[in-house]
């Protein structure tokens, strides 16, 4: 299949940001204060990470502060991090140990992770704008996966704005846990984030989640 051609304002032409992107004002003096804080860490934009012939795409929201923000990979470090990976290694998109180490070996199948905002948001929140400035970068990423069948949004904003990446409108594809799309010839499959409040609260379930990727294993495999 040819790449899913993005329709996100085409600004970039990187699959990932630079390490100094100076785009969004307010990320980069959040970046320059964790500097501050988290001296050695990565404290940039984290870029995707996985393969360049993937299947499934993973989008998720943003780094967190002490996780991805310190680790420099996603999802690498933060709380959400422990049911992604487990998951993706259950349904054979990762293999090897995860141990909240960039540099615990553990690698991804048929399968990349990238964020809808590459950079740490103060309390976990990205402003519309920097959604809208970022996805530029969504875009670049989707365009550079030509083997790309299937997508797993995770949460309302990640879902949105892969959707306006994809040159959809999010009032005709609705967020919803468990619910499929498909846009352009890719199938979008929406999960509640992985976040501790999702899972502390039993808003998200390990079998919910579960039931999202049996979806996406399917649609890889068809
Ligand atoms: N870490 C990430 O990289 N993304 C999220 O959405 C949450 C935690």
């Amino acid at each position: 299949m040819a790449s899913p051609r993005s329709k996100a304002p085409v600004l970039a032409t990187a699959r990932d940001p630079a390490k100094t992107c100076p785009l969004c004002p307010r990320l980069v003096a959040f970046r320059r204060e964790a500097e501050l804080r988290l001296p050695g860490a990565h404290n940039g934009p984290v870029p995707s990470f996985g393969q360049s012939n993937a299947r499934l795409l993973i989008v998720g929201l943003a780094p967190g502060l002490n996780g991805a923000n310190r680790t420099g990979r996603p999802f690498t470090g933060d709380y959400a991090g422990d049911l992604l990976y487990a998951t993706l290694k259950k349904f054979k998109f990762a293999k090897g140990e995860y141990r909240a180490d960039p540099d615990d070996g553990l690698t991804l199948i048929d399968c990349m992770i990238t964020n809808a905002v590459r950079c740490v948001p103060p309390e976990n929140k990205p402003t519309g704008a920097e959604i809208v400035t970022c996805r530029q970068f969504l875009g670049t990423t989707l365009s550079s996966l030509p083997k790309l069948k299937a997508i797993v949004a995770l949460g309302r904003i990640a879902h949105d704005s892969t959707v306006r990446a994809l040159g959809g409108s999010p009032s005709k594809h609705v967020f919803g846990h468990a619910k499929a799309h498909e846009i352009g010839g890719i199938k979008l499959f929406d999960s509640y984030h992985c976040s501790r409040y999702n899972t502390n609260t039993g808003r998200l379930t390990t079998p919910m989640f579960e039931d999202v990727f049996t979806l996406a294993r399917k649609a890889v495999d068809s």
